[in-house]
């Protein structure tokens, strides 16, 4: 039987940071406003680098680190809501950028919860047997989605990728997983609306900005993710002393705080870098956890036992329990 394991993992922000007093300059908020709402006190914006520049750049980390030939990779997923492009996808240009010949590759989109969701079908690529070596990537310049007149969503996201090499290994790693999504409840979270608009149609919706009903999602994040979240650890038998860390998608430190008591798991279980990055969508996760790698906090030793939750957009809502 063979199973995946998280192998290595990599991260990487673009250079420029911009603080909340830095936006106070350019819109009407506050430093007091932000932080006190959200957690977030700087994020970085790329200046130069699209979404795949990002990717390529923990693509190339992941297969240093790993001593592997590019060649040696079987597929690579990025996550994303920011692609370069619909064609090539960003992930393809990840694959050009890094000569991985012999990969498949693909882009995959549920928002924050598309790295989650990325891991848990890459997963299984290597469970049926078919695939040995994966990149699963998630990746994001969300500064291109924003409307940088609407302090009620600009002051939240930042830019940046995260992402880990998946490997097949013949102890098991992945122990439970649960994967949801609400798409009646979809127009909570908007971005990316390319509207009709061909000679022989009406003119359909046409906003490719990110849009935002704060509260709802607030709401949806306190209930719905963290009823799964305590779902999955009843149903997997882990109680919240089988958990070392949390991570969960970076929006907002209150939501984490208030998520956290819901759970039932201590608070200092949950890992937080909103502060210097803000809300990443896809790659807060991989940020995270290859962040947390890199301080030691995290070691890849198959010793300790990791909740990883992404929600967001979609609606969209996962949670995986992952031995690292
Ligand atoms: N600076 C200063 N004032 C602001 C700003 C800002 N950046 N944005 C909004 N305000 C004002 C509003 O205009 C409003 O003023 P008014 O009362 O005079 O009309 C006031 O602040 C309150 O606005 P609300 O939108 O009601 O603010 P709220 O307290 O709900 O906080 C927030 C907004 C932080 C977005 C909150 O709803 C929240 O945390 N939601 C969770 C959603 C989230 O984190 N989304 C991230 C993306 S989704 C995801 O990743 C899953």
């Amino acid at each position: 039987m063979t199973f995946a394991k998280i192998s290595q993992t990599a991260y990487y922000v673009p250079e420029q940071v911009v603080t909340n007093d830095d936006l106070a300059k350019i819109m009407d908020t506050s430093d007091e406003w932000i932080a006190s709402r959200t957690g977030i006190k700087e994020r970085r914006i790329s200046r130069n680098q699209e979404t795949s520049d990002l990717a390529t750049e923990v693509a190339k980390q992941l297969l240093e680190k790993s001593g592997l030939s590019p060649s040696e990779i079987d597929f690579i997923i990025v996550a994303t809501i920011s692609p370069d492009s619909m064609m090539p996808t960003t992930a393809a240009r990840v694959q050009a950028n890094i000569n991985a010949s012999e990969a498949f590759v693909y882009d995959l989109t549920a928002a924050c919860s598309g790295f989650v969701f990325a891991l848990a079908t890459a997963e299984k690529l290597i469970k049926a047997g078919s695939y040995k070596r994966g990149l699963v990537i998630g990746a994001e310049v969300l500064s291109k989605t924003l409307d940088w007149s609407d302090r009620r969503t600009a002051v939240l996201f930042g830019d940046g990728a995260g992402g880990v090499l998946l490997e097949a290994s013949a102890q098991e790693h992945f122990l439970a997983e649960s994967l949801h999504s609400d798409g009646s409840r979809g127009q909570k979270l908007t971005s990316g609306a390319y509207g009709l608009q061909s000679p022989y149609s009406d003119q359909g919706e046409n906003n490719p900005f990110m849009g935002m009903d704060g509260r709802a999602i607030f709401d949806f994040a306190i209930r719905d993710v963290s009823r799964s979240i305590k779902e999955l650890l009843e149903i997997s038998g882990l109680s919240g002393d089988g958990i070392d860390y949390a991570l969960l998608h970076q929006a907002n430190i209150r939501i984490l705080d208030k998520m956290a008591k819901k759970i039932g798991l201590e608070r200092d279980k949950f890992l937080a870098n909103m502060m210097h990055y803000g809300n990443t969508s896809a790659a807060s996760i991989p940020i995270l956890l290859a962040e947390s790698v890199e301080n030691g906090i995290i070691r890849l030793d198959g010793s300790q036992t990791l909740l990883l939750t992404g929600f967001g957009g979609g609606l969209t809502w996962g949670s995986l329990i992952v031995k690292i």
